[in-house]
C-alpha cells in the first residue's frame, strides 16, 4: 500500500529543512544541469513542488513535465509554484495506477524510492523502468544504506516517524545503488552528501 503525505504535507518542508537544512533541495538541484531543453520529464514522488521552481529557474519554457505524488494535500502545493511556461502535467495518484503510452527522456525521482521495501521497490522501479527511453536519463536522490552508527540511529527514528505519520510501510531502506548497477544502467555523475549518507545519482539507461 501507498503512503499518505498528506497528514504532514503542510509542515513536510520545514520539517526537512530543519533536520538536514538545505542538503534535501541541493542534492536535487545538483541533477538538473542534466535536463535538456524541451525534455519530455517524469517526477515520482516530487512532494510539494520545491523542485519545480528550481527547474523552471534553469529553464522557464519548453519542457513537458508529467509530475505525480500520491498525496492529494502534495499536489495542490505542488500546484502553486511558479512553473514558467512549462507545460505540466499534475496527477494526484500513486506511480503503480499509472498507465500512459509516453517515453519519458528523464525520470526524476527525489527521495521517493526510500519509501519502499525491497519487494514493492523492485516492482516501482520496474514500472518507470519501462517508461524511460533508451538512452535517457534517471535523476535519483536518496538515502543510502547507513554505514555510520549516527546515521542508523537517524534513520530508524525518520523511518518510525512516517510509519507513524504516513504508513511508511519499510522498516530498511532498499539497495537502490545495487539494483542500478545490476540492471541496464551507466553512471554518468555522482554526488554526495552528509557524509555519503546521501547520494544524488544520474543514471543512462543503455
Ligand atoms: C519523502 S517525500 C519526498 C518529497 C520531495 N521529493 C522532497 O524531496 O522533499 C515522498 C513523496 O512521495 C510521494 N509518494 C509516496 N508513495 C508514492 C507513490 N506510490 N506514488 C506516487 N507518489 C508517492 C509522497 O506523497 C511524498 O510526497
Amino acid at each position: 500500500m501507498s503512503p499518505n503525505y498528506n497528514n504532514i504535507a503542510s509542515v513536510y518542508d520545514q520539517m526537512s529543512f530543519l533536520v538536514f537544512g538545505d542538503i534535501i533541495m541541493k542534492s536535487q538541484v545538483c541533477l538538473c544541469k542534466h535536463i535538456a531543453p524541451n525534455s519530455k520529464i517524469l517526477i515520482v514522488g516530487g512532494g510539494s513542488g520545491l523542485l519545480l521552481e528550481e527547474i523552471t529557474k534553469i529553464h522557464y519554457s519548453g519542457l513537458c513535465i508529467t509530475y505525480i505524488d500520491s498525496s492529494s494535500k502534495m499536489i495542490d502545493k505542488a500546484r502553486k509554484r511558479n512553473i514558467g511556461k512549462n507545460n505540466i502535467t499534475f496527477l494526484n495518484l500513486a506511480i503503480e495506477s499509472y498507465l500512459s503510452n509516453i517515453s519519458f527522456d528523464i525520470i526524476i525521482t527525489p527521495y521517493f524510492l526510500d519509501n519502499f521495501n525491497e519487494t514493492s521497490f523492485r516492482e516501482i522501479w520496474n514500472i518507470l523502468h519501462n517508461y524511460l527511453k533508451k538512452e535517457g536519463l534517471w535523476l535519483n536522490t536518496d538515502f543510502n544504506i547507513p554505514t555510520k552508527r549516527k546515521h542508523h540511529f537517524l534513520l530508524k527514528v525518520m523511518l518510525l516517524f512516517f510509519r507513524i505519520t504516513c504508513g511508511v510501510e519499510t522498516k530498511k531502506l532498499p539497495d537502490i545503488k545495487k539494483h542500478f548497477n545490476k540492471y541496464y544502467y551507466d553512471l554518468i555523475e555522482e554526488h554526495n552528501f552528509v557524509d555519503n549518507f546521501i547520494s544524488s545519482v544520474v543514471y543512462k539507461k543503455i
